[in-house]
């Protein structure tokens, strides 16, 4: 199987995991990436039977309008009860690397009030010590140099990820080099540098279920 025929056979099995809550008045928090994008594919057969969306980035929000999915601002919205969502990377205590797409703070923020974040990934995305997906740092962009030479005192090595603008209008640099084994410790870390936006390390809010497509099927991992 190609990692696009595992990509699409984990967005249908996050999709048969999720049916229980697709009912007339659920809101589903929508992840960013080439795998949510099947999900949201996937998701369009049940437009209509649910009452919306919340979409973690500008892209995905369009590509569920065009399925006709009503895509609801997150201020209107209390809390979710799921969220589907891709990774770069994820190890066995479900923390991830996220953000390779750039979304990383919408979806940390749409995560965070979703009662139970599901995890698609194919298995390349599967690793035993999270960093050698290069970890992406949204920054304010007068900030990026003053925040790259402290990541590199934290033994990282940043890379201005040019002609990208997140769709908060802010810079993302990408941290090579890291080995992380503490990564609660280090997501808290990053984010007290002033003027880190946020981090693609989501360890205090880790998945709760990660849907891991392999050669042999679809496995369902969690703690
Ligand atoms: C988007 O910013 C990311 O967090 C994606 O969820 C992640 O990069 C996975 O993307 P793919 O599903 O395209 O591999």
């Amino acid at each position: 199987m190609t990692q696009d025929e595992l990509k699409q056979q984990v967005a249908q099995a996050a999709l048969d995991y999720i049916k229980p809550e697709i009912q007339s008045d659920a809101i589903i928090g929508v992840g960013t990436g080439s795998t949510a994008n099947y999900f949201i594919d996937a998701l369009a057969q049940y437009q209509g039977q649910f009452k919306g969306a919340v979409a973690s980035s500008e892209a995905t929000a369009e590509r569920l309008k065009q399925h006709h999915i009503d895509v609801f601002d997150m201020n209107e919205v209390e809390s979710l009860t799921v969220y589907v969502d891709g990774a770069d990377e994820v190890n066995k205590q479900l923390e991830l690397i996220k953000g390779g797409g750039g979304a990383l703070t919408r979806e940390k923020i749409v995560a965070s009030i979703a009662k139970s974040f599901v995890c698609i990934a194919d298995e390349s995305k599967a690793v035993e010590v999270l960093g050698g997906f290069a970890l992406p740092v949204e920054v304010i962009p007068m900030a990026r140099a003053a925040v790259a030479r402290k990541l590199v005192k934290l033994g990282g090595q940043p890379i201005y990820r040019e002609g990208v603008v997140t769709d908060n209008g802010n810079d993302i640099l990408d941290v090579h080099g890291l080995k992380i084994t503490e990564a609660k410790q280090f997501e808290a870390e990053l984010n007290a540098i002033v003027g880190v936006v946020t981090n693609g390390l989501f360890a205090q809010r880790p998945a709760d279920v990660l849907l891991l497509a392999t050669s042999e099927g679809v496995k369902t991992l969690s703690v």
